[in-house]
């Protein structure tokens, strides 16, 4: 059942970047975590405010293909997507319930430094379930979101993550996301926005991550893990 239409369909390329970004941060977080000493609260904090930002980012990821993406492609994909839809589903809610016991866990040591090891294993729990699952995805999804889904469409993914950021750490987010991308699909990312946004972003994201990630993993340049 494919559908037929003219209009431009989805370049999911943006998808990518948003995985290798993903990827990267969640693998480094539990050795982050271990390394802070025991009632290093200043550290704590440091580590625990990364935390709670790519945790955010990894949500809002989720929770865009929960409403927007699942939904079409059932819609449309007739047998092909209707076998890998619900194990999309699956994993989500498997990742979701590693996700919410991090985010139990986070303010206290946080705040005190203490309970590393439990955090730690349950953030390597979340890596484990979100990098088999983001394999998958890329695997079956991306294909048939290419083949299903218009750019248009596409495009409100994107604006659900952008909607619901705080507008503070849009721009530190971004230079996240861009550390590993090619330069022409940023470009293609920011083709729409207003053009401060165009020409701002891309000079001042990239900044606000190296100083963030020396701030947090010691280096300007932390592992690229490639796409
Ligand atoms: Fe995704």
């Amino acid at each position: 059942m494919k559908r037929v239409t003219d209009e431009p369909m989805a370049d999911v390329r943006d998808m990518y970047m948003v995985h290798t970004m993903l990827r990267r941060e969640f693998r480094l977080l539990p050795q982050l975590i271990r390394d802070v000493e025991p009632g290093d609260v200043k550290r704590a904090e440091v580590v625990a405010a990364h935390a709670e930002l790519v945790c955010r980012l990894l949500h809002l990821h989720h929770e865009g293909e929960d409403m927007i993406l699942w939904p079409l492609l059932l819609e449309r994909g007739g047998d092909k997507t209707a076998a890998i839809v619900p194990a999309m589903e699956e994993q989500h809610s498997a990742i979701h319930q590693a996700y919410d016991k991090v985010t139990s866990l986070l303010p206290t040591w946080r705040t005190t430094a203490r309970g590393a090891e439990a955090l730690a294993s349950v953030m390597e729990r979340l890596l484990s379930t979100l990098e088999e699952h983001l394999d998958l995805e890329e695997k079956e999804i991306l294909p048939l979101a290419a083949e299903y889904i218009t750019a248009a469409e596409w495009k409100r993914l994107g604006e659900h993550g952008l909607a619901n950021s705080p507008k503070k750490t849009l721009p530190l987010a971004f230079g996240m996301t861009m550390y590993e991308a090619e330069p022409e699909v940023v470009r293609a990312v920011l083709a729409e926005a207003p053009l401060p946004a165009r020409l701002i972003i891309p000079v001042i994201g990239p900044r606000l991550y190296a100083a963030h990630a020396r701030r947090v993993h010691g280096t300007r340049t932390p592992p690229r893990i490639g796409a």
